[in-house]
């Protein structure tokens, strides 16, 4: 059983909800270990589809642990386990949600940016404040944020520290729906349970086709599309979702 998370599936979506509110859930390498192999527990499970990832009213995360971090050397930084646990939450490969409450900072709003979607509350707080600390953002802050709210705003983030409010991060492409706080897990669950109705390889596939945009160039990408479309030409599921649509029913799909 985890200790700083909490997890319910129901259906065919899991819902991970980080729990250290004495700590606004900053991330330790326990906790980070524990969402490491829930994640790979949900990646290996068939009968779920799609995982929200959430945090408390308060903070989503606030961060690495300041704590834990002050007692890491540079040696300690080199060997850090916790950079196989990022990896791991980097390669999940089935869809994301990341329902994002309060603050996320840091190492906090680098994890709501591994989410494939996000969906803010109205009163969330999206920031990189590690330039206050001295340090810069280590887990992907600097390269996705700007991927997704572009040069000047993701500059002005890292460099004065400053967060962005919900609807900031929404005009910025940041997130992609804001809700009342209370509404946010509820709103993240709904879109993650019609996710999780449709086919597992064409929603992997087409995860790991958008995620390539971001990094290949157009033509690159297009064929890496193409290849993709055509794989999912020869499975079962493309011939019942054509079934079901010719027969005026919903499809039920298998996953080959
Ligand atoms: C450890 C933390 C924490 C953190 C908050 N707490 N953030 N503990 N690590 N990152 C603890 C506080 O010490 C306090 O514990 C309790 O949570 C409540 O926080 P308060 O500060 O009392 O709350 P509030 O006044 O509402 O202020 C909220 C806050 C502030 C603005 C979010 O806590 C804050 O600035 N936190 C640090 C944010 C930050 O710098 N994050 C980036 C971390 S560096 P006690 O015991 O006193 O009640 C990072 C680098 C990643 O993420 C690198 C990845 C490789």
């Amino acid at each position: 059983m985890p200790h700083t998370l909490a997890v319910h599936t129901h259906q065919a979506v899991c819902l991970i909800t980080l729990q250290r509110p004495q700590a606004l859930n900053a991330l330790t390498s326990e906790l980070l270990a524990e969402l490491a192999e829930q994640l790979q527990r949900c990646a290996s499970d068939d009968s779920i589809g799609a995982v929200v990832l959430t945090g408390s009213r308060k903070a989503f995360a606030a961060g690495a642990d300041l704590n834990e971090m002050a007692g890491r050397d540079l040696v300690g930084m080199l060997n850090d386990p916790r950079q196989a646990h990022w990896q791991t939450i980097t390669q999940f490969a089935k869809p994301l949600i990341a329902a994002v409450n309060g603050y996320a900072l840091g190492a906090g709003c680098e994890l709501a940016m591994h989410a494939d979607i996000l969906i803010a509350g109205e009163d969330a707080q999206f920031g990189q404040p590690e330039i206050n600390l001295g340090i810069m953002p280590g887990a992907g802050g600097t390269q996705r944020l700007l991927r997704a709210v572009g040069k000047s705003l993701a500059m002005q983030m890292v460099l004065s520290g400053e967060p962005i409010s919900a609807r900031r991060a929404l005009e910025a492409g940041l997130v992609s729906e804001i809700t009342p706080p209370e509404l946010t897990v509820e709103r993240a669950l709904q879109i993650a349970q019609r996710i999780a109705s449709k086919a597992p390889l064409a929603l992997r596939l087409a995860k790991e086709a958008l995620l390539k945009a971001q990094d290949l160039d157009l033509a690159s990408g297009l064929r890496f599309e193409r290849h993709a479309f055509t794989l999912l030409a020869g499975t079962a599921d493309r011939n019942e979702g054509i079934r079901a649509f010719q027969e005026k029913r919903r499809a039920s799909f298998c996953g080959k």
